[in-house]
């Protein structure tokens, strides 16, 4: 039997650049006058999980691994990274407001030695990042990708296709959705990365049914 062609979300504002510049643009002015570093998507926790995870995978990654965080937003999982010991960190974005936010945030803490860059994973030349990183992490950019209201499987295929060309040979992908559940994830990624771990996140009940609100996971380049 043929498979069901694949389903696309219904698209959304969060899906277009001028959504997060707007909306960084807000936060750049909080944190200049109340010191908010802004919304950390699906919760602090949901970072901590991760980089405790990382860390505690000395065989996948070690400390002076480059890690990219793609859609880096406020930096605040750079922040975290670096926190955990972590010390070879680039964040992209391609609002430039989130960059200058970023790194008024990593100012503020003294961490000066983390690159920030304006980059669009999806329009920007990514050859020279071409086998870099180690670790690729992205916590709510493949959902914003995925809302794009402009051809989103197409988009959805060329981050994948810019993800492994950016990561070194078995390179690790950790990636959090909220819009995508782990099946669907894996249905989209199997074809160039296998599943290694899937990163436990707090599960909810209803009428029956087990389900996750956020879907975690950790894959290996092929
Ligand atoms: C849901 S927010 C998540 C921000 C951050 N990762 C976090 O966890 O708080 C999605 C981020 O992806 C960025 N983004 C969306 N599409 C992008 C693209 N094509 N290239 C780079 N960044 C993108 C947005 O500007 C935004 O910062």
């Amino acid at each position: 039997m043929a498979e069901a062609p694949q389903q696309e979300l219904d698209p959304s504002e969060l899906g277009t650049q001028d959504y997060w510049d707007k909306t960084y643009s807000l936060e750049i002015d909080n944190f200049k006058h109340h010191g908010d570093v802004g919304e950390v998507w699906f919760g602090e926790d949901s970072a901590l999980r991760i980089v405790r995870w990382l860390s505690s995978r000395p065989e996948l990654v070690n400390e002076n691994d480059k890690i990219i965080d793609l859609g880096c937003g406020n930096g605040m999982m750079l922040v975290e990274l670096h926190d955990e010991g972590f010390t070879n960190l680039t964040g992209v974005d391609y609002s430039q407001n989130a960059i200058d936010l970023a790194s008024q945030v990593l100012k503020d803490k003294n961490l000066t030695d983390i690159t920030l860059e304006t980059f669009d994973i999806l329009a920007d030349d990514v050859s020279r990042f071409r086998s870099n990183f180690r670790i690729a992490h992205d916590k709510g950019t493949y959902d914003a990708i995925s809302l794009n209201p402009d051809n989103p499987k197409e988009k959805r295929e060329k981050y994948i296709e810019n993800v492994k060309e950016l990561l070194l040979p078995e390179g690790i992908l950790i990636i959090t959705s909220c819009n995508w559940t782990e099946e669907e994830l894996l249905g989209h990624f199997k074809t160039d990365f296998d599943l290694i771990h899937t990163i436990p996140t707090p599960s909810f009940k209803f009428a029956g049914q087990t389900g996750n609100l956020i879907s975690s996971m950790v894959f290996k380049k092929r």
